[in-house]
C-alpha cells in the first residue's frame, strides 16, 4: 500500500496518503473509530473500490492497474471478505452461503463445511435460510464462508460487532487456526482496542493517516 489517497465527490480525503505493508500470514488490525475509514480502505485491499491515487501490491501486482474481470479473478483466487454488514443471501440456507465460494470454484467439500458450521456453533442452524437466524448467527456464517476456500488473504470488517464474549473469542481462535494451517494473512478492522491488542501489529487510522504499530 503506498501512497494511497481515497476521497468521495470532492470531500475531504478518507484516506489521505496511507502506505504501509503487511507480511504474509501476518494478523494486521485496522483501528479507528467510526467513519476513520476503516471500511474503506478494506475496500481498496480487496479490489472491491479504487483509490483516486496510490498504488495497492499484493504479491507484487498493482490492483489498480487491473480490468474489473481480472479483479474479479483476483478476489475470488485470494480473498476471503467478511463484510461489516455480512452481505449473505437472505433466502439461501447458512450452510449453502458458506458454500458458495467453493460452488464458485466449481468444488464441493461437504465436510470442509461443516467443521467450519462446528467451529462457529451453528451447526444447528445450518439449514435455516439467512434471513431466518439472528445478527450474531449470520456474522459467524459470515466469517466461515470467508475462509471456506482457504483464501491467502483474509479481509476482516469488524467480525466481531454483533458478537457476546465466547464468539468473539470463537471468531478470533478460528481466524488464528486459518493463519496457522494454511497460512493466511489477516487483516481485520475493529474499533475494539482489546480485540486489536490480539493482533501482531495494528495500523492506527485517524484523520486520513496511518501509523503501523508492532507488537
Ligand atoms: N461510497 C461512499 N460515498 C461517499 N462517502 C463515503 C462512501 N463510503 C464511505 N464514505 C465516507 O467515508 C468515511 C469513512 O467511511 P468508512 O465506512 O470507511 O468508515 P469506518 O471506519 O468503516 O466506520 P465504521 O466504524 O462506522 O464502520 C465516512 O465519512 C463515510 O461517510
Ligand atoms: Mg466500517
Amino acid at each position: 500500500m503506498s501512497s494511497l489517497v481515497r476521497r468521495f465527490n470532492g470531500r475531504k480525503a478518507v484516506l489521505d496518503g496511507i502506505s504501509f505493508s503487511v507480511l504474509e500470514g501476518e494478523f494486521v488490525s485496522i483501528f479507528g473509530k467510526s467513519g476513520c475509514g476503516k471500511t474503506t480502505l478494506l475496500n481498496i485491499i480487496g479490489g472491491l473500490d479504487r483509490p483516486n491515487s496510490g498504488t495497492v501490491l499484493v504479491n507484487n501486482r498493482n490492483l489498480v492497474e487491473l480490468s474489473e474481470d481480472e479483479l474479479a479473478k483476483f478476489r475470488l483466487r485470494n480473498i476471503g471478505f467478511v463484510f461489516q454488514d455480512f452481505n449473505l443471501l437472505l433466502d439461501m440456507t447458512v450452510r449453502e452461503n458458506i458454500a458458495l465460494p467453493l460452488a464458485f470454484g466449481g468444488k464441493n467439500d461437504d465436510r470442509h463445511v461443516a467443521d467450519l458450521l462446528k467451529a462457529f456453533d451453528i451447526e444447528d442452524i445450518a439449514g435455516e435460510a439467512a434471513n431466518k437466524i439472528s445478527g450474531g448467527e449470520a456474522q459467524r456464517a459470515a466469517v466461515a464462508r470467508a475462509m471456506v476456500n482457504r483464501p491467502a488473504i483474509i479481509l476482516a470488517d469488524e467480525p466481531t460487532g454483533n458478537l457476546d464474549d465466547e464468539n468473539t473469542d470463537r471468531v478470533i481462535e478460528t481466524l488464528m487456526v486459518a493463519k496457522r494451517d494454511f497460512g493466511a494473512t489477516i487483516i481485520l478492522a475493529t474499533h475494539d482496542r482489546e480485540i486489536a491488542n490480539r493482533s501482531s501489529s495494528t495500523l492506527f487510522l485517524s484523520e486520513g493517516r496511518a501509523i503501523l504499530q508492532h507488537r
